[in-house]
């Protein structure tokens, strides 16, 4: 099925339409900056926009950064706070005359990896943890995404994890990829203490191989820690992965 893939973060809004029988875009990715305030109206325009510029009729995923339960907007740690209790997949529908599922960003790269990247074939418990701005997580039993897990805002060190350990924080921090590393790895033992994963697939910006070679050997855990492969593009692969469900 086609579908197309629209993944909002907070810089930018990137969309392609995607074959979802085998996770590849079918056009050329398309990216527009978020607009500043991201209220949930002006985001709505800019997805109205990318279903324009595809010329797009059929069915769209989408992604926010926020927890999202059937499609009502619950949490809004780094978005405006206008989305909590937004209806976002009607919001989105009514603006492109398209039928729109939303869910997660990190529950959307989670499944594309799953389904077409390094966690293509893992069973048992597997996380998928996005680090960025903030720190997404997505957790999967066999496969079977269990949704809104939110567990970038674990409490660590008097605070949320994700003002500790996130990409953001050690930027900001100006800390060395070595200082860094043993904030995230602080993390990453939480995360094996709290739910014995198998595997945690670590994505997002600083899953870029040119990146991985800066921290990974600072790493170590006890389930398989693997880097994440669809890096950009997972957010909107994932997106359309699960509106073709
Ligand atoms: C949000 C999550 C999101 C993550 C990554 C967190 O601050 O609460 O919903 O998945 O950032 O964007």
């Amino acid at each position: 099925m086609d579908v197309l893939g629209i993944d909002i973060g907070g810089t930018g809004i990137k969309g392609a339409p995607v074959d979802t029988r085998d996770g590849s875009l079918l056009a050329e990715r398309h990216r527009i900056p978020t607009p500043d305030p991201a209220t949930p109206a002006a985001v709505a325009d800019i997805v109205a926009d990318m279903v324009r510029h595809f010329g797009w009729t059929g069915p769209v995923g989408a992604t926010v950064p926020a927890r999202v339960q059937h499609g009502l907007v619950r949490t809004a740690a780094n978005i405006h706070d206008q989305w909590i209790d937004t209806q976002v997949d009607r919001l989105f529908s009514d603006a492109t005359g398209c039928s729109v599922t939303v869910l997660n960003d990190a529950d959307a790269a989670g499944l594309a990896s799953m389904r077409f990247g390094a966690g293509s074939g893992l069973d048992g418990i597997v996380f998928f943890i996005t680090v960025g701005t903030g720190i997404g997580s997505a957790m999967f039993y066999d496969q079977k995404l269990i949704p809104n897990t939110e567990l970038g805002h674990l409490r660590l060190k008097g605070g949320s994890a994700e003002d500790y350990a996130s990409n953001r924080v050690r930027r900001e921090k100006d800390l060395s990829w070595k200082k860094w590393a043993r904030r995230f790895q602080k993390y990453l033992d939480r995360i094996e203490f709290l739910f014995a994963p198998d595997a945690i697939i670590i994505g997002g910006g600083i899953s870029r191989p040119m990146k991985v070679a800066k921290y990974w050997d600072y790493l170590s855990t006890q389930a398989a820690l693997i880097p994440a492969e669809l890096e950009n593009e997972a957010g909107i692969i994932g997106a359309a992965a699960a509106a073709a469900r």
